[in-house]
């Protein structure tokens, strides 16, 4: 804590001085010309928005690996699909066909498999194949009974020890509560179907999103 002679009040206080507001306006201009043209970007760049930029270095990146099998659900635009290229078979499931036409203007990599679900399941993929799921703005979205079919229809997929990491609606959260497209569910709610689903939870992150919050559990 600062003591009482400390400057940090009257630094505020202080003017600043004036940027100039043309290198301002070419740098935003610059960003927008070459800021990758994907759906989804408008919620935030994980390159970018510092909580994101956590979510993809914490939750994601070491995860992937060229050898391990992914499975992500509700791409999108590909936002996140970006970071997950590199595995050696990356399976995108969207319950919208038109998302998934949306996705594939951008992504047209052989190792990826795109995959139309009835909302809770994975057809086409085997029984105890995958290392690795990531979901990132689907779960905030649905209920407790699409959320528990879907935990139970993860587990077939699979392998023991792999890693699945989920994103949730959290409404202990003030920024979920004003948004009344965010689902009933909290951590408490989220880790009780997690662990009757019967996996074990890794770790919980309840900090870093303002409106939801991530879990990640294994089988
Ligand atoms: C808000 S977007 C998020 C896209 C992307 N994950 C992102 O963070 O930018 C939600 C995505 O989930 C898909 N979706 C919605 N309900 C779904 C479900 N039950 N199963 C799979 N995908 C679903 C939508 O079609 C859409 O692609």
């Amino acid at each position: 804590m600062p003591d009482l002679d400390t400057t940090l009040h009257l630094k505020m206080v202080r003017p600043k001085k004036k940027r100039r507001l043309l290198p301002r306006i070419f740098a935003a201009i610059r960003r927008e010309l070459t800021s990758p043209n994907v759906y989804g970007l408008q919620w935030g760049d994980p390159d970018v928005v510092r909580p994101l930029r956590f979510i993809r270095d914490r939750y994601v990146l070491p995860y992937v690996k060229s050898e391990h099998m992914a499975v992500e659900i509700g791409p999108g635009g590909g936002r996140w699909t970006r970071y997950l290229l590199a595995f050696k078979k990356l399976y995108v499931v969207d319950y919208h066909a038109e998302l998934l036409a949306e996705l594939k203007k951008n992504f047209r990599d052989s190792r990826m498999e795109f995959i139309k679900n009835n909302g809770t399941d994975f057809p086409g993929i085997a029984e105890r194949s995958i290392d690795y799921l990531f979901s990132f703005g689907v779960f905030v979205h649905l209920d407790a009974p699409i959320i528990e079919t879907y935990l139970a229809n993860m587990k077939m997929i699979l392998k023991p020890g792999a890693n699945a990491v989920i994103q949730y609606s959290d409404k202990t959260k003030i920024m979920a509560q004003l948004n009344e497209s965010f689902s009933e569910n909290t951590p408490e709610k989220m880790r009780t179907m997690v662990l009757n689903a019967g996996y074990t939870i890794c770790e919980e992150d309840l900090t870093t999103m303002w409106h939801s919050s991530v879990i990640r559990f294994t089988v």
